[in-house]
């Protein structure tokens, strides 16, 4: 990244796309300085393709159903976002398991949203889950990728209260608009040199942040 030119971001989804439109309005509105250079799905009918085309943004899709290897996938994926020159790689709701053929050339620079107060509940139902363990907070996690599925360090988490009569859906509803806040922040801090995954975990502003992340209600705004 160099000064006066906005960084550039590849963006990776499977589906809907409203964390990708959430970068798209945060850029609009100057809280996020960056470019999205490419929109990349592995699901060729995943709908935030058309938000990213009408926001003037290229898309490309690489569907894992045409590779026999988890690794021949993820080397072809690398390779397309290699070849974007991007500073950041964003997974906004990309549903595919990685392997080290693709998080470790993009260590430190590979961010993914999950929808759960990580550790709790990594991998698929956060919602129907936590509702079936009586929580009486569920929330969002914004975290570094590593190997580990949904696991690597945490940035920032928001909790929301679970309300009585809650369904999966209707806290999906209500954690997903903390997602749209939190996530282009991080990647913001993270472009402006404020945050970074060191050897000794995550720093933000040179302090080391909470093995959870820091809590978005602790927040300067
Ligand atoms: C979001 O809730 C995101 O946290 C989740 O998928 C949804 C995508 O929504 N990601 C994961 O579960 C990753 N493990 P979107 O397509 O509308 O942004």
């Amino acid at each position: 990244m160099s000064a006066g030119t906005p960084a550039r971001l590849a963006i990776l989804i499977s589906g809907r796309g409203s964390n990708l439109q959430a970068f798209i309005d945060a850029i609009a509105s100057g809280a996020l300085e960056a470019q999205i250079s490419v929109v990349i799905s592995n699901n060729p009918d995943a709908a935030g393709l058309q938000r990213a085309t009408a926001a003037g943004i290229p898309t490309r899709c690489i569907n894992h159903r045409d590779y026999t290897t988890r690794e021949a996938f993820d080397a072809a994926l690398a390779a397309e976002v290699q070849s974007w020159e991007v500073d950041l790689v964003i997974l906004a709701g990309f549903m595919r398991i990685l392997t080290p053929v693709f998080v470790q050339p993009f260590r430190g620079r590979l961010l993914n949203v999950h929808p759960s107060l990580l550790p709790k509940y990594p991998g698929l139902n956060t919602h129907q889950r936590a509702l079936e363990a009586g929580d009486r907070e569920a929330g969002v996690t914004v975290h570094f990728v590593t190997l580990e599925l949904d696991g690597g360090p945490p940035i920032i988490q928001s909790r929301v209260a679970v309300m009585p009569g809650d369904t999966p859906q209707t806290l999906a509803d209500r954690v997903i608009a903390r997602e749209h806040i939190i996530y282009p922040l991080a990647a913001q801090w993270l472009l402006c040199g404020r945050l970074q995954l060191t050897d000794k975990g995550v720093c933000l502003d040179g302090q080391a942040i909470p093995a959870t992340g820091i809590d978005y209600q602790q927040v300067d705004r």
